[in-house]
């Protein structure tokens, strides 16, 4: 009788024990679950996806130098990321609403800006260059005095044609987007487009048969910095721009500029503006 319930007390103890393990396990799989979803919580970020080599369309998927840095800031923060193509304008009003974390789009970092937006550290150096036709007469920013000049709205190449031209000159012409306003001076509309260096310089090495030339000039133009941009008193920046720095200081930074733009980047004047 007392091995008899010997017997049937360990009987019990053993089931005991294989069901409270599959408990366990089942747990801990859940834990998992719920786990990696917390902590990779979702981010939208808002873009202008027509801007190339930073942001762009390839077979309908947005691409660019500025899309691969702010993957592995996200990354390095623990984030994933839903990229929007909103356009250019929409972005401010996004951001400005907090429908969206934070913007990714070469915008430069200002002080007008900064008075409605927080901005990460600096990312990326830029300046205006003056995009024209091959024989064209300007040769300098001076030279736009009295010319039909292409922007894209709301951009500080806009800002940067009305230093030049007079804020309501009706010859600046201002478009959507940058490839409008380089459909512009191709079709003969406009006799120049003024945007960031790097965009009109791929653009002009990209479309040879379009026989256009960059003009720069440093003494017209200023030194810009691109940052990432977010609704003011956001939570994540200073999140974000911890990652960014690591990637910056890490080589991350470096292996994605290399594969955008085939150089080295200058990581000391970047951070010396930081
Ligand atoms: N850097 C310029 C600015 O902030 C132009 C940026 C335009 N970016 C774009 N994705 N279209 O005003």
């Amino acid at each position: 009788m007392k091995k008899k319930a010997m017997l049937s007390f360990l009987l019990l103890l053993t089931l005991s024990l294989i069901l409270s393990a599959c408990g366990t396990s089942n747990e801990k799989a859940d834990d998992k679950d719920t786990g990696s979803k917390e902590t990779k919580k979702t981010l939208r970020v808002v873009t202008d996806a027509a801007y190339a080599p930073f942001e762009y369309m390839d077979k309908g998927k947005i691409v660019g130098f500025d899309i691969d840095l702010v993957n592995a800031v996200a990354k390095e923060a623990g984030y994933e990321l839903k990229v929007d193509h909103v356009g250019w304008d929409p972005i401010f009003v996004e951001i400005e609403g907090k429908r969206a974390d934070f913007a990714v789009s070469s915008i430069t970092i200002n002080d007008e800006r900064k008075q409605s937006y927080d901005f990460s550290s600096a990312y990326f150096l830029s300046t205006n260059k003056i995009l024209v036709k091959e024989g064209s007469p300007i040769k300098s920013a001076a030279d736009l005095k009295d010319k039909v000049v292409a922007v894209q709205n709301g951009t500080t190449g806009q800002e940067a044609v009305e230093g030049l031209l007079g804020k309501n000159n009706e010859k600046i012409k201002k478009f959507e987007n940058n490839n409008l306003a380089i459909m512009e001076l191709n079709s003969g509309g406009a006799d120049a487009v003024v945007a960031d260096n790097t965009v009109v310089e791929e653009y002009a090495k990209n479309n040879p048969n379009d026989k256009l030339i960059v003009i720069e000039d440093a003494d017209a133009f200023d030194a810009e910095f691109y940052g990432l941009m977010f609704p003011k008193g956001s939570e994540l920046r200073d999140k974000i721009d911890a990652a960014l720095k690591t990637v910056l200081d890490n080589g991350t930074y470096t292996k994605i500029y290399k594969e955008w733009f085939g150089t080295e980047p200058d990581i000391e004047k970047i951070k010396a503006q930081q």
